[in-house]
């Protein structure tokens, strides 16, 4: 066996945790000989429930699982942290402005990211899921101030996920057969499903899915709403397709693949994404917690409106997440 790697997990009382904590100690993540012990960070109201989390773990007797802790002290959950699952961010709330959700996040992550600075291993891989979430990133970015930005990722891969099951579904064949259909920008209803570097069965896409009209009013709208589908369904957001989309991210960033992947990662300047926003490209991953921006797959013409409109939200978010921080001079 190997030596145990220590993960925590915030918003471990809340949904998508409860879908993801079965699937890590699995191995899914990690693969089935990584031994795990498991942090589990919430807020104070929610300690019963994540008591109640921790029993249930205890009860799955999964041999990958060393020991587990649960608390609502930041700093405590971060100490000799080897990878940082974020998933507890503050909800928006019936009446919430979004500047309003956007500072109150800005505070959590500003507040994570100094304590992972302080007590996290150098070494740390840190997924931010917590919604907004590229804003949250780079709010923890600038506050994990010590840790290299790539080693700072947030997730788009549900974006992706569901883009590329949808045009399998289309097709009629399965996702894995789909492969290099990006989601550009930010995680919310701007961002911008791309298809034109799509391929199946080792050839582009066919006319048809290529059509603006489709693209306009079905493909593009269907991928950037489909959030607010499931919660208007289920009364309740996506959280097992949300838990899929944490095991792909972190098993392709740790474990390596040979498939395009999108991640939300500080741009470094590639497709002329100003420097540290945090932005969602199409990423290789090597293994072993490292990637790279694929460098030759810009979008057409088509989607320049696209890309300006998220480029935009995400500039304004990164100025309003920061005015609750940090003195005007420095943004
Ligand atoms: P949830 O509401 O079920 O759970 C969130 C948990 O976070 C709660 O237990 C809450 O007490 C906790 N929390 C709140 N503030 C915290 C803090 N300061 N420190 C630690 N824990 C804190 O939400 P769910 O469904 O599990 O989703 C988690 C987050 O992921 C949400 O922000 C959601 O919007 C986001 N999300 C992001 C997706 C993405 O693709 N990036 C996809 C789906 C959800």
């Amino acid at each position: 066996m190997e030596t145990p790697m220590r993960v925590t997990v915030t918003g471990a009382a809340g949904q998508i945790a409860y879908c993801f904590l079965p699937l890590l100690l699995r191995g899914e993540v990690f693969g089935s000989r990584q031994p795990i012990e498991l942090v589990l960070l919430d807020v104070e109201e929610a300690l019963s429930t994540l008591r109640g989390v921790m029993m249930e773990l205890e009860d799955g007797a999964y041999p990958l699982l060393t020991s587990i802790h649960y608390t609502n002290n930041v700093s405590e959950a971060f100490v000799e942290s080897d990878v940082a699952v974020l998933l507890g961010a503050f909800p928006r709330k019936l009446g919430m402005e979004r500047r309003d959700l956007l500072q109150k996040n800005a505070v959590i992550f500003k507040e994570q990211g100094e304590a992972i600075n302080k007590h996290a291993k150098r070494s740390v891989r840190i997924l931010v899921i917590g919604n907004p979430a590229n804003t949250n990133a780079a709010v923890l970015a600038h506050f994990a101030s010590d840790i290299d930005k790539k080693q700072i990722t947030a997730l788009s891969r549900l974006d992706q996920n569901r883009a590329t099951s949808f045009i399998a579904k289309k097709l009629k064949v399965s996702p894995e057969d789909v492969k290099n259909i990006f989601v550009w920008g930010n995680h919310s209803n701007t961002q911008y499903p791309d298809l034109f570097n799509g391929v199946t069965d080792g050839g582009p896409l066919p006319d048809w899915l290529q059509d603006e009209t489709f693209l306009r009013n079905e493909f593009i709208p269907t991928i950037q709403e489909r959030g607010a589908a499931v919660i208007k369904a289920r009364k309740l957001s996506s959280a097992m397709s949300a838990a899929k989309a944490v095991v792909d991210h972190l098993r392709d960033w740790f474990i390596g693949t040979q498939d395009i992947v999108n991640m939300i990662v500080c741009a470094d300047g590639s497709y002329g994404i100003k420097k540290g926003i945090f932005f969602s490209f199409p990423c290789y991953c090597y293994g072993n917690g490292s990637f790279e921006i694929v460098p030759h797959f810009p979008w057409t013409p088509f989607g320049d409106p696209y890309i300006e409109k998220t480029k935009k939200e995400l500039n304004a978010e990164w100025e309003q997440a920061f005015a609750a921080l940090l003195p005007k001079s420095s943004l």
